[in-house]
């Protein structure tokens, strides 16, 4: 088996939305259509109950992610897609690599950092507030704070270093887990022998961030998402609810600091985008622009929606495709967690 050129994972806390397929799920699935190139993506479930401990939730969104990858046109022949949870060696692996990790190293991650400002700031209110009752259970920064999101960061580089990935595509703020994991595998190669190659994060400038309902960045934390296979109806009244501003119709309207026009974008030709951008400043009306781009969007979609919800009514079909992808992974993962247990020196004693 061949190293991966691209790895990447997918959490699985959410419903997948117009976002999350701009941004990621569309250029990934490019990318693994190119030839000669071995492409690994995964369903990312042992980071999904690091934040959520919801198992409902869990369960379904392992479900829609699925199903949206391969109905918008993952080709799982070409690329190896898989849950993370059907490789055990990617557990093995990250204690190994716990075992050669500065704690310190983990001390600087962003998510850990965000979790103890958190608690710092809200230490800082009650003392003002309630400094009678300020106790020492209030007073400690890690209140909360898992091991599992202390060591985050280690369970990802596992996830890379196991297929020896070359290329990461993540957004922005993966992109200190990628210099992590590289630090991570430098301190294994130096300890016991060049094993791990080391990552690059690939960050693509060119897909769109699309902004949500209320103008903010599309985000599931902003609970501003237009899901990707509402049914036609349900698509319809979300884009209606899109904010604009008050211009009247005829009134000429900026296409650039138009949510609209930017989900619009992220779908059409250069030339039907040169054509709107005429209409808007011509002054199309807020209320044409909202129909014809839910009518634009819910072409594309039609096909793809009735494949995800054929998909969501058998997830036996499903569990095939990533258990058949898990056992491609793991041509790879089970030699090469044996190479990594005899380097640590754990073989057999007989
Ligand atoms: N942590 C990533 C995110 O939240 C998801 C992820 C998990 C990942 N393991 C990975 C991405 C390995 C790239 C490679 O977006």
């Amino acid at each position: 088996m061949k190293n991966a050129d691209i790895l990447t994972g997918i959490t699985t806390t959410g419903t997948p939305h117009l976002g999350n397929y701009v941004g990621a799920i569309r250029p990934a699935i490019e990318s693994s259509k190119e030839e000669n190139k071995t492409s690994y993506y995964f369903l990312a479930d042992y980071h999904a109950i690091i934040k959520c401990q919801e198992p409902e939730r869990i369960q379904k969104s392992a479900l829609e992610v699925a199903a949206t990858w391969i109905a918008m046109g993952l080709d799982t022949n070409k690329s190896i897609f898989y849950r993370q949870t059907d490789i055990p060696e990617i557990p093995e692996l990250t204690w190994i690599l716990t075992c050669v990790t500065a704690k310190g190293l983990m001390n600087r991650a962003h998510a850990y950092k965000a979790a103890v400002a958190d608690n710092e700031a809200n230490i800082k209110i009650h003392a003002d507030k309630d400094y009678l009752n300020f106790d020492k259970e209030r007073n400690d920064l890690d209140r909360d704070i898992t091991m599992g999101l202390f060591c985050y960061p280690i369970l990802m580089a596992a996830d890379i270093l196991m297929f020896n990935a070359r290329k990461v595509p993540v957004g922005k703020d993966q992109i200190q887990h990628i210099e992590m994991t590289r630090d991570i595998a430098g301190r294994f190669n130096k300890l016991y022998g060049e094993h791990f190659v080391l990552p690059e994060a690939v960050v693509d400038e060119t897909s769109a961030v699309l902004s949500g309902l209320d103008g903010r960045k599309m985000s599931k934390s902003y609970n501003n998402t237009i899901p990707l296979f509402e049914s036609d109806k349900a698509l319809r009244k979300l884009i209606m609810k899109i904010t604009t501003n008050s211009l009247a119709p005829e009134e000429p309207k900026d296409p650039k600091t138009c949510t609209l026009f930017a989900i619009y974008k992220a779908f059409a030709t250069q030339d039907e985008v040169k054509a709107m951008e005429k209409r808007y400043m011509e002054g199309i009306a807020w209320g044409t622009m909202k129909q014809e781009l839910f009518e634009y969007l819910n072409e594309i979609l039609r096909e793809p929606r009735e494949t995800y919800n054929r998909l969501i009514k058998a997830p036996g079909d499903l569990n095939t495709i990533l258990r058949q992808g898990a056992s491609k992974a793991r041509e790879y993962s089970v030699p090469f967690i044996e190479k990594i247990r005899k380097a640590v020196g754990i073989k057999s004693i007989g």
